[in-house]
């Protein structure tokens, strides 16, 4: 089954009016593989600003966070249908930062994919392991559980809305990349979860690595034919993220 190759740039808390225009004025002025799917993810002050800056017709939005709420008294937070509002489309959830730092649990984390499809956004959901359960040989069950939470919050037909993220934690800004064929064999393994809840659908889930990608080492990985493309961070914020977009050419 052919996937659309899928770059996502994850720009964290980073960027200033300054350089979010510089990255974007970038990308408009490169020739992007028509076949390549990009999706920007700024923080969410500058969401509208991306989406407005933006030319390119294979260069979409997303945020970094949602809530499970549309709207309220929820101080802080973030509505998937605000961030439709500012011309994104998309969402990253799941992040190991967001589960880590912010202690958000699978079940959150479901819940959340959940209401911001419900509220029509698509999501990179992230998963993978530490290097703790890494080393104790334990990065598919942790791979499953996360997806598991997600299996149970959605329907069937959601995951068409989803696009599934391999980041291990211990590669994720430590320059330390899974190798290709690390990334290959675990990623085959995810796809043999999803079908065995989801079927043939699965085959048509986009499943990306991320962790410490860039424009030198993103060519190694294509060959692989379950790596269906790249979240980036570090790297989405410098020129190089154009060659990682064109590593498929
Ligand atoms: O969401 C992106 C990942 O956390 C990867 O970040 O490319 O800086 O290692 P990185």
């Amino acid at each position: 089954m052919a996937r659309t190759f899928f770059v996502g740039g994850n720009f964290k808390m980073n960027g200033s009016k300054e350089s979010i225009k510089t990255i974007v004025e970038n990308l408009n002025s490169s020739k992007l593989p028509a076949n390549v799917e990009v999706v920007l993810c700024p923080p969410a002050p500058y969401l509208a600003y991306t989406a407005e800056l933006n030319k390119q017709k294979t260069v979409q939005v997303g945020a970094q966070n949602s809530y499970t709420k549309e709207s309220g008294a929820y101080t802080g937070e973030i509505s998937p249908v605000e961030v439709k509002d500012c011309g994104a489309e998309w969402v990253i959830l799941g992040h190991s930062e967001r589960r880590g730092i912010f202690h958000e649990s699978d079940e959150f984390v479901a819940d959340k994919v959940a209401f911001a499809i419900e509220k029509g956004l698509k999501v990179i959901l992230c998963i993978g392991e530490s290097i703790d359960e890494k080393k104790a040989g334990s990065t598919l069950d942790v791979c499953e559980r996360e997806l598991a939470a997600v299996v149970k919050a959605v329907k069937k037909d959601d995951w068409q809305h989803i696009v599934v993220a391999y980041e291990p934690i211990w590669a994720i800004g430590t320059g330390l990349a899974a190798t290709a064929a690390d990334a290959q064999d675990i990623h085959s393994k995810i796809r043999d979860y999803l079908k065995s809840e989801l079927g043939e659908l699965a085959d048509s889930v986009r499943i990306l690595y991320g962790g410490s990608a860039n424009g030198k080492n993103a060519p190694d990985f294509r060959d692989k034919p379950d790596v269906d493309g790249f979240l980036v961070g570090g790297a989405s914020l410098k020129p190089e993220f154009v060659s990682i977009i064109t590593s498929r050419e």
